[in-house]
């Protein structure tokens, strides 16, 4: 019949290596997160599962270019809360993160830190604080551009305090980190899986974490409402996507594959001590991330516009 060659073709799926996008530079925290989870489906999946790095323009690049690829389940993308908040961001963004991509699943939701140079002078984020009001644009605030999650916490920061930083954008946080171990960055707020190694080895300095609860990994660290900064909340989940159109078989491949990542115990416990989980089975699934897409998509958008932090 006419239906079996199709049935054929997807029973195929996947018979070569799958490219999943990472929207940042490698070595940084959406980069780590989807190493870890990329392992296990190649595991699952029965072919290589490759990382292609595609930074710049605080995530929208790499998003835009999954968007426009072939929806065959060959080309994915992992990307965080900057889905969310770049359609506010942006008013030319050349991409709808609702229609123009296949839901999958949600992967993780991962706190954040204000960090500094490791001889920066401030002791706590009450000194933090006085010190961005007294020296504000003498500062710099390293992040991933606009759209990035490092962006988002630095906004939630500066308006907190009612102060500006001077921006020093980066394609990542990888690259942004290095900077602020070299001392030639100030501050920047940035997601436990990149800083964690860093506090612990005492190499950075931290003063918060973005979370109402401490971290069993970092359990010295107050968190913001603690440090006078209740405003200064974020917590950064992840998702995973195809472009639009993509075949359910695949999908319910993929997602079986997702699943079986977030069940496997050493991601378990690596995302343990980077200070956080997998999300259960039952949000792992393409429902669930348009929920939360859908949702955080109206819970950022007066959150920016009162900030008045476009980016076109
Ligand atoms: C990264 O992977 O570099 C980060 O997620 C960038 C960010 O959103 O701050």
């Amino acid at each position: 019949t006419m239906l079996a060659p199709v049935a054929a073709l997807a029973q195929a799926y996947p018979d070569r290596p799958v490219t999943i996008i990472v929207p940042f530079a490698a070595g940084g925290p959406t980069d780590t997160v989807s190493r870890l989870v990329g392992e296990v489906m190649s595991r699952e999946l029965g072919q290589q599962v490759l990382i292609q790095n595609v930074g710049g323009a605080g995530g929208t690049l790499g998003a835009g270019q999954a968007a426009d690829a072939e929806a065959d389940g060959y080309t994915l993308l992992i990307h965080h809360i900057g889905m969310s908040t770049a359609p506010t961001l942006y008013r030319n963004l050349p991409f709808d993160p609702l229609t123009d991509f296949t839901p999958i699943g949600l992967i993780t939701e991962v706190p954040m830190t204000v960090i500094a140079r490791k001889d920066f002078e401030s002791a706590s984020l009450a000194d933090l604080v006085e010190k961005i009001k007294a020296e504000g644009e003498a500062l710099t605030y390293g992040n991933a551009g606009i759209g990035a999650a490092s962006h988002l916490c630095g906004m939630l920061l500066m308006e907190a305090v009612g102060a500006q930083m001077t921006t020093v954008p980066y394609q990542g946080t990888g690259p942004m980190m290095t900077d602020l171990l070299g001392g030639q960055i100030d501050l920047s707020c940035d997601q436990t899986t990149n800083t964690t190694n860093q506090i612990l080895a005492g190499e950075i300095k931290a003063y918060a974490v973005t979370v109402p609860e401490r971290l069993a990994n970092l359990p010295d660290l107050p968190t913001t409402a603690e440090g006078g900064l209740p405003a200064l909340e974020v917590s950064v989940w992840h998702g995973l996507y195809g472009p639009e159109g993509l075949p359910q078989e695949v999908v319910d491949r993929l997602q079986a594959a997702l699943v079986a990542a977030l069940a496997d115990e050493t991601v378990i416990q690596r995302f343990a001590e980077l200070g956080t989980t997998p999300v259960s089975a039952e949000e792992a699934t393409p429902a669930a991330l348009t929920e939360t897409l859908t949702s955080q998509i109206a819970t950022w958008k007066p959150i920016i516009e009162a900030a008045g932090a476009f980016a076109n």
